[in-house]
């Protein structure tokens, strides 16, 4: 869920919630809802936020403050009485939350006992009626949201408003929140490009942290409610950084970031010359014994090409998805290194796992994309993949950016001496590389004779097998379509019986060796079911000349050959949802960024 607050713009606050709900959307958009006062006014709808949108115009609300909600459903399904804002019986306080209140049946017990009656099937309803009781009670309002904030367990980033006091209160815990400081006003966000078009002075709060805004400034408390001291930090993307910048789609927009993104994250970290790689913010770590990657969905992928390259640097490492670990936790020995690689930093089943991982005493690193973020806080390191923004709810310049992060690792921590000057060569050439296959892809060809297929399938040895079940869950995600992807080695162990002359193969195989050779007696296996095969391939191997057909990368190093590979499958799967004219930016059921387990 993303949720907004806003206070000090006078009349122009609707307009700026508004704008911050749309740039949130990624975040989940089940409903939305907006809350403004000093009316109590709350207007909420199931249904993307045009369908709110739609009611905000014909209802012309007012108000100098206020909050708002987009959601991704967690308690309750997705209706207009489930959208945030939530509000008590007598409509004196309204609630936006993302995050689970894990108390809150015996909270909502509590409070059905005392008579209050309950209008949704949420966790987050608990909270305006406990305000409102407090109130009841004679509390203040600050009081009375510091005693209700007191009796939550779970994560929450709440913002609140109460009737007749002017003023937004918000709460960190485990769900993240940030504020904006602008010059008259105050802003409240789930995420920096909530507000990044009125300003770039932000705070980062950490868990525990409340936060009391008026029209003329902002403090922000501990969990003690003492006032804290938090830096405002400047953040360097813009508001154009986080628009759609002429392209359709966010997804096709980022996909043509990649040069830059690819760029932005390898540079100022190797001396070509010297042929050595530095990530300063890791250089003091010791080479670990071992290295266990956690993550989830498009980085779980990343994370499986890491640990293949740290296996082939003769290092013990494995992936895991971070859903999994925590509850059937891998042995760790001293000298581990568990990595969570998160390109939100505040996936809740990744903070979870490095939090089980830290619990056991070992040290912890985060590579993610979002500076400050909840895992790059906790982690001991945080390493920065730099891809920038990403809106779109299918991750691509930021698996791209999380596999060059893998091999900076990879190098930092595995002592040398080794010539790495080849493989500094190939990175460095990536944005290059890239920017070809942007100009040149056949992919959309593809789709004209391969749409409508009964399902796609994607293989792949060695580190080409995260691309494949990359390329083929970005394919399911944004296509709808169905799409598997497997070890090419697996492919006779059982998911041979799928295939057919209208499941098409898309084959990943790059360089010439031993790999990219049983690859090659893979290809004929389904050929032999009459299956199309679309080689990916560098030319090294004589894969184009088998397959039915090809899509080119330029020549490079094997580590940085999977990152072409995907630019393909990327271009392929956009075109194909295009086709089908699927809501490519915003797939069904999904969110960006899942904080909840
Ligand atoms: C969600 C998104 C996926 C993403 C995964 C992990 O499920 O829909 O695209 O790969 O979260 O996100 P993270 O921010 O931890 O990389």
């Amino acid at each position: 869920c993303g949720i907004v607050g806003c206070i000090g713009r006078g009349d122009g606050t609707v307009d700026v919630l508004m704008a911050g709900l749309r740039s949130l959307e990624y975040r989940g958009y089940d409903s939305a809802g907006i809350a403004l006062g000093p009316s109590m006014r709350v207007l909420r709808k199931s249904g993307e936020l045009d369908e709110l949108a739609e009611v905000v115009e014909t209802t012309e609300p007012t108000g100098t403050y206020g909050i708002g909600h987009t959601r991704w459903s967690t308690h309750g399904p997705p209706n207009d009485r489930n959208a945030h804002p939530h509000t008590d019986e007598t409509g004196r306080v309204a609630v936006v939350h993302n995050g689970i209140i894990e108390n809150y049946a015996e909270l909502k017990a509590e409070l059905q006992e005392g008579g209050v009656t309950f209008t949704s099937d949420t966790d987050t309803e608990v909270v305006p009626h406990l305000i409102a009781q407090a109130l009841d009670a004679g509390d203040d309002p600050e009081t009375a949201f510091h005693n209700t904030v007191d009796r939550l367990e779970g994560s929450y980033a709440i913002a609140a408003i109460i009737d007749g006091s002017e003023t937004i209160y918000a709460a960190r815990q485990g769900s993240p929140l940030v504020v904006g400081v602008g010059d008259d006003c105050t802003y409240l966000a789930s995420d920096v490009p909530a507000f990044v078009e009125h300003t770039r002075d932000v705070v980062f709060l950490e868990d525990g942290h409340r936060v009391i805004a008026t029209k003329t400034g902002y403090t922000i408390l501990d969990g003690d409610r003492e006032p804290v001291d938090v830096d405002v930090e400047t953040v360097s993307y813009t508001a154009e950084a986080t628009g759609k910048s002429g392209y359709d789609h966010y997804m096709l927009k980022e996909i043509h970031e990649q040069p830059t993104a690819l760029r932005q994250c390898f540079s100022g970290r190797s001396d070509a010359l010297a042929g050595t790689v530095t990530l300063e913010e890791i250089d003091e770590i010791p080479q670990p014994n071992a290295v266990q990657f956690v993550a989830c969905g498009t980085s779980y992928h990343a994370a499986l090409y890491g640990a293949a390259i740290l296996r082939e640097m003769g290092i013990p490492a494995e992936a895991y998805l971070a859903s999994e670990y925590a509850l059937s936790p891998p042995p760790l020995t001293l000298g581990t290194l568990v990595v969570g690689i998160t390109q939100s930093g505040e996936t809740a089943d990744t903070l979870a796992a490095l939090r089980d991982a830290k619990s056991r005493g070992v040290n912890t690193l985060a590579l993610t994309n979002t500076v400050n973020s909840t895992a790059a806080r906790e982690c001991d390191h945080a390493v920065y993949i730099r891809a920038g923004p990403e809106i779109g709810v299918a991750a691509t310049k930021t698996f791209s950016s999380q596999l060059v992060g893998c091999n900076l690792l990879a190098e930092e921590l595995v002592d040398g001496p080794r010539d790495l000057r080849p493989l500094i060569e190939s990175l460095r050439n990536l944005p290059d590389d890239v920017q070809s296959i942007l100009d040149s892809s056949a992919a959309e060809e593809l789709v004209e004779e391969y749409g409508g297929s009964d399902a796609y399938f994607f293989i792949g040895r060695g580190t080409n097998v995260a691309v494949a079940l990359e390329g083929a869950l970005k394919c399911k995600e944004i296509s709808y379509e169905h799409a598997e992807g497997f070890p090419a080695g697996e492919l006779k162990h059982g998911p041979l019986a799928l295939v057919t002359p209208d499941t098409p193969v898309f084959a990943v195989v790059t360089g010439d060796d031993e790999r990219a050779r049983k690859t090659l007696g893979n290809i004929k296996e389904v050929q032999a079911r009459g299956a199309p095969v679309i080689a990916v391939t560098d030319g090294k191997s004589n894969a184009a000349e088998i397959a039915d057909e090809t899509l080119m990368i330029p020549e490079t190093e094997e580590r940085a050959a999977p990152v072409l590979a995907n630019v393909q499958l990327q271009l392929f799967s956009y075109h194909l949802a295009d086709a089908l004219g699927r809501p490519i930016d915003k797939p069904r059921n999904l969110a960006k960024s899942v904080t909840v387990e």
